[in-house]
Order: C-alpha cells, then sequence, then structure tokens
C-alpha cells in the first residue's frame, strides 16, 4: 500500500480546517434548543462522506435524530468493515469554565500537544474521531488503495442513549451486514503509548424523586417535625456504599465476571503514574472500593454515582424552608456479566425499601445498556494490533476502558458482530468537561492509522 503518510502531509491544514468547521455547529443531542443544529450536523456528514468518495450515502430519517449511511462497495467478494461514530455531543456547561467558546474552535499549544490541540466541544468525543475515518476513507479512496468495501452508520444521539439506533440497528440487518464494526470514539493509554480499548462498562442510568410533604414548609415552624427530603435523600445515597465503598445493593455483585490473579497482573503492567494522575486532578489522595487498583475500579469494576442532586432553595441568600421534594440522577458502571435491566430493578426495589415512612420514593429509569469485552484472538483485534504496531512502531496494549458505548453490545446481538474500539484519544482530552480538546497529533496519527487497519483485516479475512 502507498503510505498514508504523505497524502496526511500533503493536506493536513485542509484535514484541519474542515475539522474546524464541523466542530463550529452546536449539535446538542441532549437539548432540544438545539435540534436545528443537530439536523444540520447530519447533512453535513453526509456530504463530507460523498466528497470523502462514498458511492451511496443516505440520511436516515429515526424516530429521533437522523442516522447517516455511507457505503462504498467494491467486491461482494471481499470483506466488509462498517464504521460507526457520532455527530452528537455533549451540553457545554458550565459555560463559564471554558477559556475559550465551546463552539468556536481554536488550535493551542500544550506541553502535553506542542504541535498543537483544537478546543472545542466534540473535539474528541466525538467528531474529530468520527472524522478521522472520513479523511482515512478519502486517502484509500484517493489513492485507489481502498483494500474491502467500507459502511459508515453515523448517529445523532448517542449521547442520550442511543434510542433510535436500537431500532434502525434491528429492522436493517442486511443493509448493515459486515464482517467487523470498527469505532474510534474512546481513548488510548498515552500519546505515544498505543492501545487498543478490549472492552467498556454496562449502564444503567436513573433518576430518582424523594417526596415528602406536599408542600415547602417553614423550616423553622415544620423543621423537626416532619422529614426533610433532602436529609432524607443524602441519608439514602450515603448508605448505598459501606465503609469499605463496597455498593450495598443485594444481589448487586452476584454476576460480577472476576479477573483471574494473572488477568489482573497483566492489567497492572499497563504504564500508570498514581503520582501523575493526583497532580492531573489536584486530589491528595484516590478514593474507591477497597482491595482494587486505580486502574482496576474504574474499569473491571462496578460502580455507583450521583450525577446530580438537586431540590429546595439554591438562589441567591439564604430562604428558610423545608422542600416537599428532592432530586438526584445516578448511574451505575457495570461489568460482563450483570444484566443492566437486572441491575435497575435491584437498585429500584432496594432504594424503595431504605426510604423511611414519612416520605414517598420514585425511581425513573433513563437508559442504559450492557458492557463488552472484546475477543483479543479475532482477526480484527489482530489486524488492529498490527496497524498500531506499524504506525506507532510498538505493539498496542490491550485495555478494558471505563466508559460505556452501549450498542456495541446490541451489534453482537443483532448483527453478531465484533466491535474493534480503536480510540486515539486521552484522558486528558477533558470530553464531557469545559475544554474539552483533541491533540493535533492525535488526529492525524488516526487517519494514518486505520487504513492499515483495513489493510491488514483485508490480509487476514483470506
Ligand atoms: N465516547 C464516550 C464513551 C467512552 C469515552 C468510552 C472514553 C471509553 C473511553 C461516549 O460518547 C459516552 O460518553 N458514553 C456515555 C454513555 C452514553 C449512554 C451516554 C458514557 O460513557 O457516559
Ligand atoms: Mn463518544
Ligand atoms: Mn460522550
Amino acid at each position: 500500500m502507498q503510505e498514508p503518510k504523505a497524502y496526511i502531509e500533503e493536506n493536513k491544514d485542509r484535514f484541519l480546517n474542515e475539522l474546524i468547521e464541523i466542530l463550529k455547529i452546536p449539535s446538542i443531542s441532549a437539548d432540544s434548543a438545539f435540534s436545528h443544529d443537530v439536523l444540520h450536523m447530519a447533512e453535513i456528514v453526509e456530504k463530507s462522506l460523498q466528497a470523502a468518495g462514498c458511492s451511496h450515502t443516505e440520511i436516515c430519517e429515526t424516530e429521533g435524530y437522523p442516522i447517516v449511511y455511507g457505503e462504498h462497495m467494491i467486491d461482494p467478494s471481499l470483506p466488509t468493515v462498517l464504521v460507526y461514530g457520532h455527530y452528537d455531543v455533549q451540553p457545554p456547561d458550565p459555560l463559564d469554565l471554558w477559556d475559550s467558546p465551546p463552539f468556536e474552535p481554536v488550535i493551542k499549544q500544550t506541553n502535553l500537544h506542542p504541535e498543537g490541540a483544537i478546543y472545542a466541544r466534540g473535539a474528541s468525543d466525538d467528531k474529530g474521531q468520527m472524522y478521522m475515518h472520513v479523511k482515512a476513507l478519502e486517502y484509500m479512496v484517493n489513492n485507489k488503495v481502498l483494500p474491502c468495501n467500507v459502511k459508515f452508520m453515523i448517529e445523532g444521539e448517542e449521547e442520550v442513549g442511543s434510542n433510535s439506533l436500537v431500532t434502525f440497528v434491528k429492522d436493517h440487518k442486511e443493509k448493515l451486514a459486515n464482517d467487523i464494526i470498527l469505532i474510534s470514539d474512546t481513548g488510548m493509554i498515552a500519546k505515544d503509548i498505543p492501545s487498543v480499548t478490549a472492552g467498556l462498562r454496562g449502564l444503567s442510568y436513573v433518576e430518582v424523586e424523594v417526596t415528602g410533604p406536599n408542600r415547602d414548609l417553614h423550616s423553622g415552624l415544620y423543621g423537626g417535625a416532619v422529614a426533610n427530603p433532602i436529609n432524607v435523600l443524602a441519608k439514602m445515597i450515603a448508605s448505598l456504599h459501606d465503609e469499605n465503598n463496597h455498593i450495598t445493593i443485594p444481589g448487586f455483585y452476584d454476576k460480577v465476571q472476576e479477573l483471574s490473579k494473572e488477568e489482573r497482573a497483566a492489567m497492572a503492567e499497563a504504564p500508570f503514574n498514581i503520582e501523575d494522575y493526583k497532580r492531573a486532578l489536584d486530589i491528595e489522595e484516590v478514593y474507591g472500593e477497597k482491595g482494587y487498583t486505580t486502574n482496576e475500579r474504574n474499569s473491571i469494576r462496578p460502580t455507583l454515582d450521583v450525577n446530580g442532586i438537586w431540590g429546595g432553595y439554591t438562589g441567591e441568600g439564604a430562604k428558610t424552608v423545608i422542600p416537599s421534594k428532592a432530586y438526584a440522577k445516578i448511574s451505575m458502571r457495570l461489568v460482563p456479566d450483570q444484566d443492566w435491566h437486572e441491575i435497575t430493578d435491584l437498585f429500584t426495589a432496594h432504594f424503595e425499601s431504605i426510604a423511611p415512612k414519612g416520605v414517598r420514593v420514585k425511581v425513573t429509569p433513563h437508559h442504559g445498556g450492557q458492557g463488552y469485552v472484546t475477543p483479543v484472538e479475532n482477526i480484527g483485534y489482530k489486524a488492529a494490533e498490527k496497524a498500531y504496531t506499524t504506525t506507532f512502531g510498538r505493539s498496542p496494549i490491550p485495555e478494558r476502558s471505563g466508559g460505556s458505548i452501549p450498542i456495541v453490545a446490541l451489534f453482537e446481538e443483532e448483527m453478531d458482530s465484533k466491535t474493534i474500539l480503536m480510540g486515539f484519544g486521552l484522558d486528558s482530552d477533558a470530553i464531557h468537561s469545559p475544554n474539552e480538546h483533541f491533540g493535533v497529533g492525535n488526529y492525524l496519527k488516526g487517519i494514518e492509522t486505520i487504513p492499515y487497519f483495513y489493510q491488514y483485516f483485508t490480509e487476514l479475512s483470506k
């Protein structure tokens, strides 16, 4: 294959400018005020697929935001790679913590990225990573080195649970038929230490509502005599972990796959510096489940976290009040073989059971999904390994990630397809946070590595 490096060098300014253009579109799926921008973004993605050489593209309408589909089929006897990505982004708030506006991308040099990093919401998650695949296709088509068939499926609801995609996949199995699914929506260990994401956690996301008296009350007249829903909710939440930070929901750990001593030892080999980790977060000490290392706590162990909690008076000054209601959003990260429906039920039953008399509790499930583990003996994994080795000069480390991409398990269930997670982001990219960014070097390295995956996957499929 003619090397992608020269082509990338020649076109890198254009590749960067094109990414900057799509990062200007605030395609925030969670906020309906931006629905016009989300729809506009879908059109831009379709155009970019056409420009990159897809011979057929479509905007597939759904009940929610559309799925952009594109394909370039060169020979039915060759393997087919299905690329998945998402064009929606997380809300950018809190806005005042951004050093530059989230939808006005700028390239800034940093210690970690002396060649520059692009700052914008979606730079790393997932517009930048998704667009690497579009540019890799452009390279392969223009240089006549595309070795197999390719399909793209880029959705606009990933950050809100991929509801429409579930139906779309079930209804279009033939259209989406493939030999491997390829996703860049995760990270790697460090800039010069490539890794293949070998697993993802599952998720159960619920909202809880605790109701006390039928109206807000004067906290002097009623305080101490009726249950304060916020006090009660805080106590209930606190009781969900014991003194060792184990989760107390009965049955929660029943199906958790424990790793063998050998597997844990292999995990501990991955380069990791706890002092750097603490320094980057400005914390004195790490915190978590007793008996597990930091890397185990954030990947192979299940967790329960409050994502938001509110109620009562939070405005300026002081108001004396016993609120009628208190709320919290709670997520549980799950590991193989925990079933997210089952865990949601266990949570609900337990949460209701620990509520004291004097309050009522309502649990509303939001969304969820199963975890995933990539089989490392799969030829897709081997192709990714070879691709990274070619462009980074060292073989990648398999790494179980703590994040979730719930549709990956669904792809396996519905299409019987394995997924290869070739992420080029870094933990320091600040995805979902203020000042999200993506290293220019990471972006270009991704574009360079992807064509090798196609080449090796096609060779290994023979
Ligand atoms: N790309 C992320 C997931 C991710 C990031 C996995 C880094 C591994 C490493 C994805 O867009 C995401 O944010 N997923 C959500 C879940 C989704 C159902 C909202 C998550 O993990 O919180
Ligand atoms: Mn993502
Ligand atoms: Mn995300």
